[in-house]
């Protein structure tokens, strides 16, 4: 897919690999100037080196300083802010429980990244858009805050949290130019999931196999078919849309695959 983000400064954060580094690379292929930002630096600076338009930051989303530094030093550097991309995100594998067990220092974890954070570098971030009467806000949710799965309730009450952001932020922002979507991944084949999807013989395991059954296109996705989605929502021609959930799914949130 090509667009021309010609002239476009994007923030891409949790940049350093995943979804993230995909989203990051897109937009660079398309003419935007990227800021690949992450906890792991190390790791966003080799993706970033790649290109003179992209620059590496570390940048906790978490943390409210580094964040008004980021946001500084992307204006300083740049002068402008156009896209920014709520990617980051962690999930929990080693407590997946019910709510009476759920450890309460894991929900803090979750809901700090994954809702706290979209919140706390959205604030900043919207400010030079304000400015500019013009930008565009993604943000990286999940089916699963559209649908819930069971024995993950910080991710799914956050992901389900960030889809409302998503359009309280569309409603206020709007006035501004400002126009917010949200991108809702199905499951997605990375570095990380590539662990959890498949056994020692390369096949899927049998739990990642009952899961593809529930989805129509019985796959994963790439992490390049979200970045295609992020492009679209970046576009120059999706001048309309703001506010919109859009399920990069290969079918799963359409409906059931089982007859009854
Ligand atoms: N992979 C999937 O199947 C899938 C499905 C639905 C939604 N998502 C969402 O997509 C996003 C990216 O997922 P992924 O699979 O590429 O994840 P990943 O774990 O491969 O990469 C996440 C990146 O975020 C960074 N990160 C973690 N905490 C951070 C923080 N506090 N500040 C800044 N960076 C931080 C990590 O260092 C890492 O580079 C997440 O928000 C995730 O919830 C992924």
């Amino acid at each position: 897919m090509h667009v021309n983000l010609n002239g476009k400064v994007a923030l891409v954060t949790g940049a350093a690999r995943g979804i993230g580094q995909a989203i990051a690379d897109a937009f660079l292929a398309n003419g935007a100037r990227v800021v690949y930002s992450d906890l792991d630096l190390a790791t966003a600076a080799s993706a970033a080196a790649r290109s003179d338009n992209a620059l590496a930051l570390r940048l906790d989303v978490s943390a409210p300083t580094e964040i008004d530094q980021a946001i500084d030093q992307i204006l300083h550097r740049f002068g402008r802010l156009d896209i920014l991309v709520n990617n980051a995100g962690v999930n929990t594998l080693e407590h997946r429980v019910n709510i009476d067990q759920f450890p309460v220092a894991e929900w803090d974890r979750i809901l700090k990244v994954d809702l706290t954070g979209v919140f706390l570098v959205s604030r900043v971030a919207a400010r030079p858009m304000i400015r500019q009467q013009s930008g565009r806000i993604i943000n990286i949710a999940s089916v699963l805050g559209l649908v819930p799965m069971r024995l993950q309730s910080p991710f799914v009450a956050a992901k389900a949290g960030m889809v409302n952001l998503t359009r309280s932020m569309a409603l206020e922002l709007g006035p501004h130019g400002v126009l917010v979507n949200a991108i809702a991944p199905g499951s997605i084949l990375t570095a990380g999931t590539e662990k959890l999807f498949y056994g020692a013989e390369g096949k899927f395991k049998e739990r990642t196999a009952a899961l593809l059954s529930h989805i129509p296109l019985a796959r994963p996705g790439t992490p390049a078919e979200i970045a295609h989605a992020a492009l679209f929502l970046a576009a120059p021609e999706s001048s309309y849309i703001t506010g919109h959930v859009l399920t990069v799914d290969g079918g799963w949130t359409a409906g059931y695959t089982r007859d009854f």
